[in-house]
């Protein structure tokens, strides 16, 4: 009944928007994805998806039994497929050599060792993850070296969709990257995936290239967008001293079509999964290979953002008279950015970390990322609390601190927040995004990043 069958294995966030999408666009295909987490999967199979992502639900129930399965059966679905994607995490290893730094691939070595158990078939497998490069060849390696006489084709498929607009990335990618083999079997393989995406995304934007350079160009185009946002903030320090102003320079640099008005937010850093593993990822295999200037550049991006969120948090505690201890401060946001409800290696966190170190009381609110605010302060229980609205998040409170930059934080009656808190109240933009002159008049002192503060207390 279908031409073919794509498996996925890892349903993330990557691997549920992406086979969504393609069983969207390809409905003569039939699009698996399966995982070893028995709640996630029963969650993609429910009403509530295990993600926050706009539009998700819709292309979801839209696909879902018709062309869409979810499974937990990882065995027997290798067996049936044409094509496999792998989307499994590669999170930093934590231990042994490259501990801190390396891409931790045992969740993908397994990947590779299950798919030749299950396999009586050659079989085209596709790198979806974020990888070191040359993980392919291991790949090749470890499935090719079977004794059944059978052969796989290793690909690079890398994702570059952002969470908060993964469908809009999905649906009309900046370029999809296929890396492939220059052998006749490879380029078959090739032609095999660009046909996939080539439903829906025009072909010019359909680039093809070598391997190695497809899972290379995966990590750098990472690293080259955190770059960005450690560069602005370091210039968001400067502006704090020298009273420039961080918005006017963003918008002078960025109208240079040469450097472009993207990513040049200045903030309490990023966040995400990908940012800090991929560049210390980067910066690994650079190293790996001898090349420590380069490996020592690349560290630096993910070092000026922690230097990011201290600075954030001593102009925190230096504004609030040097001390936070036992003041009630709201925290609003806690995702990673805004439109997720992803808190992996949110500002958020250690911003909640430092100033409970520092003996605050923190009440925390966020849109879609409750659940997560629990798990990733276990260490400081009983010091924080979860609120389901603002307006509790801040009764009583004598600051209220942005470290997400929903929109909707932009809409709150802050005059009738205003009242409910202690006086004097502060507020700390942490990614310049409210009407700071009108919560000046209100009577609140605000302080920003990279822009002179509007203090009541000078
Ligand atoms: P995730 O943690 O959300 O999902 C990975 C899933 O793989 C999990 O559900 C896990 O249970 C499953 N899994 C692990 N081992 C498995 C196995 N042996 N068999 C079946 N399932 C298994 O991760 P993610 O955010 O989707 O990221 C996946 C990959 O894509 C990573 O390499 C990441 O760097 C990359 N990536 C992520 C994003 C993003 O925005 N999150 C964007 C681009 C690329
Ligand atoms: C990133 C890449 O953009 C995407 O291509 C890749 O596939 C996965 O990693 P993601 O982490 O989902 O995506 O979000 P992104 O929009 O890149 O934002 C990352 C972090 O940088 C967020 O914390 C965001 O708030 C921050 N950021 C971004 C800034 O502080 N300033 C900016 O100007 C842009």
């Amino acid at each position: 009944m279908f031409r073919k069958t794509i498996l996925c294995i890892g349903a993330g966030y990557v691997g549920g928007p992406t086979m969504a999408v393609i069983a969207k666009h390809c409905p003569e295909y039939k699009v698996v994805v399966v995982d070893i987490n028995p709640k996630r999967i029963a969650q993609w199979q429910s009403d509530k998806l295990p993600i926050y992502e706009p539009g998700l639900d819709e292309v979801v129930f839209a696909t879902r039994n018709r062309n869409l399965f979810f499974s937990t059966d990882v065995d027997s679905h290798i067996e049936s497929s044409d094509i496999i994607f792998v989307s499994v995490n590669t999170p930093t290893k934590t231990f042994g050599q490259g501990a801190g730094k390396a891409a931790d691939l045992q969740y993908w070595e397994k990947t590779a060792r299950q798919i030749l158990k299950n396999s009586s078939t050659g079989k085209i497998v596709v790198e979806k993850s974020t990888l070191p490069v040359r993980t392919a060849a291991a790949m090749e390696r470890i499935l090719n070296s079977n004794e059944k006489g059978i052969h796989f084709d290793v690909l690079s498929n890398p994702e570059f969709l952002a969470e908060g607009t993964a469908i809009a990335d999905l649906e009309s990618p900046d370029r999809i990257l296929v890396g492939a083999r220059n052998t006749d079997s490879g380029q078959n393989a090739l032609e095999q995936i660009v046909e996939i995406y080539a439903h829906w995304t025009p072909r010019e934007k359909i680039i093809t290239s070598n391997v190695w350079s497809s899972e290379l160009s995966k990590l750098v185009a990472n690293a080259f967008l955190a770059q960005r946002v450690s560069s602005i903030n370091t210039i968001s320090a400067l502006c704090e001293k020298t009273n420039a102003d961080i918005e006017e320079v963003s918008r002078a640099i960025g109208m240079d079509s040469r450097i472009g008005p993207k990513f040049l937010k200045a903030g309490v850093g990023f966040g995400g999964s990908c940012f800090k593993k991929d560049i210390l990822n980067l910066a690994y295999i650079a190293e790996t290979y001898g090349l420590t200037e380069v490996s020592r550049y690349w560290e630096q991006v993910v070092e000026i953002n922690s230097y990011q969120q201290d600075r954030f948090v001593r102009i925190i505690v230096n504004s609030m008279f040097n001390t936070v201890a036992g003041k009630k401060i709201a925290l609003f946001g806690f995702a990673f950015k805004a439109d997720t409800g992803d808190t992996r290696e949110s500002p958020a966190i250690s911003i909640a970390q430092s100033l409970m170190d520092e003996r605050a009381v923190l009440s925390i609110y966020d849109p879609k990322a409750s659940e997560g605010i629990t798990p990733e302060l276990v260490d400081y229980e009983g010091r924080f609390s979860v609120e389901h609205s603002p307006v509790s998040a801040a009764d009583g409170a004598h600051a209220i601190i942005i470290a997400t930059d929903w929109a909707e934080f932009r809409d709150y009656d802050y005059s009738a927040i205003f009242e409910k808190m202690e006086k004097p109240a502060f507020i700390f933009d942490g990614r310049n995004i409210l009407d700071h002159q009108k919560l000046y008049e209100i009577g609140f002192s605000v302080h920003r990043i990279g822009r002179p503060p509007l203090s009541r207390l000078a």
